[in-house]
């Protein structure tokens, strides 16, 4: 990895909480002139002590670069950051990496856009220590022309996608994504719940890991052959067990139960394929 200072374009971040800070120490150790703010200075002493420029306040920070990173706690602060700082956006790039909602984003974008400043809004599908690594990854929508000269800065932070045009893509992907994740750690939860704390440890890497990992692996590869194998009324009888051996162990059925319900109907109504049915349940249901 290069840290020619010289090559590199200069990067500013905004925010440097948790994630921001691991986003700036990225930049900073790939060489590029890093330049940060954040609410609490304090927080930027030990990137400033690793060669960051600390700058005193937000339009500053957005001079220093022609590359605006933000990462803050959500839109609202985002837009109250950057609203006093209009003038100095114009003509930048900003990449917004803030967690929020597919129309915040597209908001953001056309107010950016009316000011002259370009916009590629991000989903960041990694924790702190994963920025930088190939597990982390960045999902990425907006100006096509702001994605391609960030692209070098990006690259360093995890795995770059575009999604396209749309800024709101990004977020909808991550959302999306994110349900996921916390669908699945409902059910670990529930499966350590199950089978006893005390049990957690040696159940979780011996049986649970696997286990899932095993399970996550056809996703989105069209396992018709698994599907065949796993008809839905045996899974439907399965599902039903779970809900009653979980009674039996004294552990509440908040979630599973109302998969079991829709399951149920859906093998009534005669469906030997689970998911575009209940892609339909949901959104009748909403
Ligand atoms: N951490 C993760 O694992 C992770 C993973 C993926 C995505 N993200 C996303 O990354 C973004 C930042 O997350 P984080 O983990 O860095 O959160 P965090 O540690 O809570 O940091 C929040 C940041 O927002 C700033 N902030 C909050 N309220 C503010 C205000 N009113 N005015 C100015 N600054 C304000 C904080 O400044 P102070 O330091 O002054 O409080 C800090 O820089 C979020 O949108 C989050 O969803 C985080």
């Amino acid at each position: 990895m290069t840290t020619d200072t010289t090559t590199n374009s200069p990067v500013t971040v905004l925010g440097l909480g948790s994630m921001g800070s691991a986003l700036a120490a990225a930049l900073l150790k790939a060489g590029h002139p890093t330049t940060v703010w954040n609410r609490s200075p304090g927080k930027a002493d030990d990137l400033v002590a690793a060669g960051a420029v600390r700058a005193a306040s937000v339009t500053d920070a957005i001079k220093a670069s022609p590359l605006v990173i933000a990462c803050l706690l959500d839109y609202p602060v985002v837009e109250e950051l950057l609203a006093p700082a209009a003038d100095a956006l114009t003509g930048r790039d900003l990449v917004n990496l803030t967690n929020g909602t597919p129309d915040q984003a597209r908001a953001l974008a056309a107010r950016l856009d009316a000011r002259g400043a370009w916009y590629v809004d991000g989903g960041i599908m990694a924790i702190p220590r994963l920025i930088g690594t190939p597990e982390g990854f960045i999902l990425y929508s907006g100006s096509r022309e702001t994605f391609d000269r960030a692209r070098p800065a990006l690259d360093r932070l995890g795995g770059a996608h575009y999604l396209g045009g749309d800024a709101g893509l990004a977020s909808l992907y991550d959302l999306a994504l994110l349900s996921a994740m916390y669908g699945m750690a409902s059910g670990v939860r529930h499966a350590i719940t199950m089978v006893g704390e005390e049990r957690a440890a040696e159940f979780g890497s011996a049986y649970l890991a696997p286990w899932l990992q095993a399970m996550a692996a056809p996703i989105g590869q069209g396992a018709a052959e698994d599907e065949e194998a796993s008809p839905l009324g045996m899974q439907a009888v399965g599902m039903s067990n779970i809900v009653e051996a979980s009674r039996g162990e004294g552990v509440p059925n908040v979630l599973l139960s109302h998969l079991l319900i829709a399951m149920q109907d859906i093998v009534d109504a005669g469906h030997d394929d689970l998911l575009p049915p209940l892609i339909d349940q949901i959104r009748k249901a909403g």
